[in-house]
């Protein structure tokens, strides 16, 4: 497969550095473009890719193009490069709040689209990201974008409608999780245990548990009435994680972050 890359940027590198790592791709076989020589020379460092400062470079090359631009720049990029005349290749964006229906009416109604949703944890090869097929996608295309994002993490393919609920889950979810972490250490400091250390152990038991529910493929509810015992320690925490509303407060977390991509969806 031969990858062009549109923007060169943090969450681009992290896909490009994972898919030669993984095997994908090689990295002979993939070039980036980005506005900046700083930011095209950082991502062939990163990657091993080549670059170059001609989009049109990239899209004539490439079989496969990533648009990984901020969300802003991307329109005014697909029509300066002319997408709509390279209706052969596969573009898969990353770019948050672009629709499907913008991007095909950009390229003229003939590309082959996919829109995802990474999220921040893919630069360290963990992340959970979703995958939307746009209407002239072929079904071999989904194996394609699985094989990119699964190199850095896992995906899960939802119809577009739900793209906004994934980013208030999997997109904005990362945030959360680094506020408990940041709580649970900060009740380990209280407790008495030195920060740095109450800090590792709360990541640590954070990625543990997350470990546990996708390895065992057991309910959370089951995980957790397996380390429940009457009268015990974990019981004590949960019921003072209830009196704070736990559950109620992370529903309305996800619901909060969706309706804001929405929002912005639609401005
Ligand atoms: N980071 C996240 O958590 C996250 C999560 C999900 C989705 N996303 C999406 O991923 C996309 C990229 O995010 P990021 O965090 O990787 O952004 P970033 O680090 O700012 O990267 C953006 C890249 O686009 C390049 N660029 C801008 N205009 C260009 C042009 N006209 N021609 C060629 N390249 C151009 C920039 O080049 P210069 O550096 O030279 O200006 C930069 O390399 C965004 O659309 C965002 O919505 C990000």
């Amino acid at each position: 497969m031969k990858l062009g890359v549109i923007g060169c940027g943090k969450m681009a590198t992290a896909l490009v550095k994972g898919a030669v790592s993984q095997g994908v791709v090689k990295a002979a076989d993939v070039i980036g473009v980005a506005r900046t020589e700083a930011s095209r020379v950082r991502f062939s460092e990163q990657t091993g890719a080549r670059n170059t400062a001609s989009i049109s470079d990239v899209v004539k090359e490439a079989e496969v193009l990533i648009l990984a631009t901020k969300p802003l720049d991307l329109p005014g990029i697909i029509r300066s490069a002319d997408l709509e005349n390279f209706p052969d290749k596969l573009y898969v964006s990353i770019a948050a709040g672009v629709t499907l229906e913008t991007m095909e009416r950009l390229t003229g109604g003939a590309c082959r689209i996919v829109r995802t949703m990474p999220n921040t944890p893919s630069l360290v090869g963990k992340g959970a990201a979703a995958f939307s097929l746009g209407s002239k996608c072929l079904e071999s295309d989904r194996d394609v974008v699985q094989s990119i994002l699964g190199a850095v993490g896992m995906s899960v393919e939802v119809p577009e409608r739900l793209i906004d609920a994934v980013t208030g889950l999997s997109g904005s979810g990362p945030a959360y999780i680094y506020l408990v972490i940041e709580a649970m250490a900060d009740g380990g400091v209280q407790a008495g245990l030195p920060r740095a250390d109450a800090l590792k152990l709360a990541a640590q038991t954070v990625a543990g548990a997350a470990a546990m529910v996708l390895e065992t493929g057991l309910h959370p509810a089951v995980l957790k009435d397996m380390v429940t015992s009457p009268g015990g320690t974990t019981i004590a925490g949960l019921a003072a994680l209830e009196e704070g509303a736990i559950r109620s407060s992370f529903i309305a977390a996800v619901g909060a972050a969706v309706a804001r991509a929405r929002e912005l969806g639609k401005s």
